[in-house]
């Protein structure tokens, strides 16, 4: 039977960096790649070095779309060694400024989509096989001027978590990714400038040194994989200190 990834997001960004570390460091038949924007996922692709990619245009706000994936992997039956649900994307602003549609497709996407996949693949998935569902650092507390994004986050981190501990008889492996602001295509969808906010760009990191770490953190069986000091920080403070204490004094924007 041969043995797959199945990475969402995989056109740009973190989504991207999977497919081409697992290309170098595993020894996979394929990775399926899913995403909107087919030409950006042929151009990631034709540059992978050992692994075959198969391309799964996908639209995950569409829960009808989502069976694309869950059907081949009926058809075929292939092991399922690293399911990694990357794709997402965030709206800067207030629950009131931003949009009621955008507001629901960040739930579609984030919540509901990494949800369904999640459940679909599941059978599919062996002892060793890993699950990484990106998270967020916007995950460890709620955000105002974030704040449905943040809340999606904070729901993928719990779900990964529960969902490590009822895997865990399988030996099948759950990490959830929680970085804080990385150069991606994310800032330009989420802010209306295209630029994260000046805070934020203090923190800014590379993609392929939080996907290193984050396929190192999940050989390890880890439960969660957090990239650099000051979102070490974050985490820690955001549990010691009070969320009411941090909402009051802290300015968002
Ligand atoms: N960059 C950051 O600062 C940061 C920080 C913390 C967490 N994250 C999380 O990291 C993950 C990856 O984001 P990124 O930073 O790599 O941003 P990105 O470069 O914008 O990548 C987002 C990916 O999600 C896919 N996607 C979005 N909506 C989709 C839809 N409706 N259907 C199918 N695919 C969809 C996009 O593909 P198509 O557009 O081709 O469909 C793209 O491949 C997201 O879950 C994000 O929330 C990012």
């Amino acid at each position: 039977m041969k043995k797959i990834a199945i990475v969402t997001g995989a056109s740009s960004g973190l989504g991207s960096h999977f497919v081409r570390q697992l290309d170098l460091k595993y020894n996979l038949d394929e990775i399926w790649m899913v995403a909107r924007r087919e030409n950006k996922m042929k151009k990631i692709a034709s540059k992978l070095k050992k692994t075959k990619a198969i391309l799964i245009k996908c639209d995950l706000s569409n829960l009808d779309d989502i069976n694309k994936t869950s059907n081949k992997l009926k058809k075929e039956k292939a092991k399922v060694m690293f399911l990694i649900n990357s794709a997402g994307f965030g709206k800067i602003g207030s629950f009131h400024e931003l949009s009621l549609e955008e507001q629901m497709a960040m739930i579609d996407v984030n919540i509901k989509a990494l949800t369904a996949i999640t459940y679909k693949v599941l059978p599919y998935l062996s002892k060793g096989s890993k699950i990484i569902q990106v998270a967020s650092s916007a995950a460890f507390l709620p955000q105002p001027g974030f704040n449905v994004y943040a809340a999606t986050k904070a729901y993928v981190l719990h779900f990964s978590k529960a969902l490590s501990v009822e895997l865990k008889s399988r030996n099948i492996g759950v990490l959830a990714l929680c970085p804080g602001p990385v150069k991606t295509e994310f800032f330009e969808i989420a802010s209306s400038d295209g630029k994260p906010l000046d805070w934020k760009a203090k923190f800014m990191v590379n993609a392929k040194d939080v996907v290193a770490k984050a396929l190192n953190d999940a050989q390890s069986n880890k439960m969660e994989s957090v990239y650099s000091f000051y979102m070490k920080l974050l985490k820690i403070s955001s549990k010691i200190i009070p969320h009411e204490l941090i909402l009051k004094y802290f300015k968002w924007n």
